[in-house]
């Protein structure tokens, strides 16, 4: 790769710093669901696969089941063998997993996750719990591109209750028991899995939550969850620990969805969230380069910067040609040439701050040194989705 090119990615390799947080450059590894932690303990293999990847700016982990029965299971898209954020012995594996990947010069957060509506009745570590969805409903039905057909019938299509005041308090202080965990056991700060249909977002979305009580209402209403979510950890893991919130417009129930139509609207649920104590917006978009709304080239984590005045965090297909879960999935060095000189640029202009790269990292570990030493990328194979190394 040229020197140009070595010019236009440097903003990637600036560094970054956010109260007691600071990272050695801009690239953040996304989350991504392995299924290699059996009985939802990380083992020596994870803490590896996670300190080979130690030159990224940050780690975030994959979805990590919170402190709270129905979080984990089957979801139709994510495997099992999911790793949990409670217990002695899962603690243990995650204390080992920081030190690891802290002993590698890298930095790492747990992405806090409940499966909410997702969650397969009568799977998972409490296969005897009911799932919990926010008013009985796994979604619309018939905007399912995203589930098998198995699933569908198994799991979407099976009637369910709203959950009760009760269960939603249950379910918030789940994910503040396991903030406190994750900072014990030394992790860099707390990121929230808020998006892709999954139990935050399940409040957000009108498709999940049709409720009229204190959680419920107009989109305003409906991020009510993640305010007093985000306020409870707060109160768990004091003020210093930087807390990440993943939220999406899309959801896997419907890829299409939108929880805002406007800026206006998306104001209107981030700002409320961002003053209950987030500190970076991670906007999960399947193309980091799509403009979020019409009048502005701005994409999801640049409206959220713009909006609240929080550092924002950009993903999706970076590193490779195409956006997660498209059936063309080529990459290489050119493709990716670009989209990574594109996303510096926006970079540089202070659109976001920081850039979450999947499958590209998961692929190949090497991937953060490659880019900056300007070496080529190597071709991105489908085949290893699911990587062991
Ligand atoms: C195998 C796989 C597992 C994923 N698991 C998660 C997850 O646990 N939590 C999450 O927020 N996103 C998850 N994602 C989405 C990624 O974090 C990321 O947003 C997406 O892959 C787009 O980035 P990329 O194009 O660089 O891969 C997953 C994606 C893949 C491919």
């Amino acid at each position: 790769m040229s020197l140009e090119f070595q010019a236009e990615i440097a903003p990637l390799f600036e560094p970054f710093a956010l109260r007691s947080l600071s990272l050695a450059n801009r690239v953040v590894m996304a989350p991504m669901t392995r299924g290699f932690s059996p009985s939802g303990v990380p083992g020596k293999d994870v803490a590896g696969y996670y300190a080979r990847r130690a030159d990224c700016g940050l780690i975030i982990t994959e979805g990590v089941g919170v402190d709270h029965p129905a979080a984990l299971g089957g979801s139709g898209v994510d495997g099992d063998n999911a790793p949990h954020m409670y217990g002695r012995c899962a603690l243990e594996g995650w204390r080992a997993v920081v030190d690891t990947v802290h002993a590698a010069g890298g930095k790492i957060m747990p992405q806090l996750w409940h499966q909410g509506v997702m969650r397969e009745m009568g799977t998972g570590p409490h296969p005897e719990v009911e799932t919990v969805r926010p008013s009985g409903v796994w979604g619309p039905l018939d905007r399912t591109a995203m589930v098998t057909p198995e699933y569908l019938s198994n799991v979407a299509a099976k009637p369910g209750r709203a959950m009760t005041d009760e269960e939603v308090v249950d379910v918030i202080e789940g994910f503040a028991r396991s903030a406190r965990y994750a900072m014990d056991v030394g992790f860099d700060g707390i990121a929230i899995h808020g998006a892709h249909g999954y139990m935050v977002d399940d409040f957000l979305w009108d498709g999940t939550n049709s409720r009229t009580d204190r959680w419920g209402g107009d989109h305003i209403g409906r991020a009510a969850f993640a305010v007093e979510l985000v306020k409870a950890i707060r109160r768990e893991i004091g003020l210093e620990p930087v807390i990440n919130f993943r939220f999406s417009q899309w959801k896997q129930q419907d890829v299409r969805a939108r929880l805002a139509e406007t800026p206006g609207q998306l104001g209107e649920i981030l700002g409320p969230i961002a003053d209950a104590g987030v500190d970076i917006f991670d906007g999960s978009q399947r193309y980091f380069d799509k403009a979020e709304f019409e009048g502005s080239s701005l994409n999801l984590a640049g409206w959220a910067k713009k909006l609240t005045g929080k550092a924002a965090q950009t993903v999706g297909g970076v590193g490779l040609s195409s956006g997660v879960y498209d059936s063309k999935r080529t990459g290489g060095s050119d493709a990716a040439r670009e989209n990574i000189a594109n996303v510096a640029q926006r970079l540089a202009r202070g659109e976001f701050d920081l850039v979450g790269v999947g499958r590209a990292i998961m692929h190949d570990p090497a991937w953060v040194g490659r880019v900056q030493r300007g070496e080529e990328l190597l071709p991105f194979a489908e085949a290893s989705r699911f990587v062991l190394t």
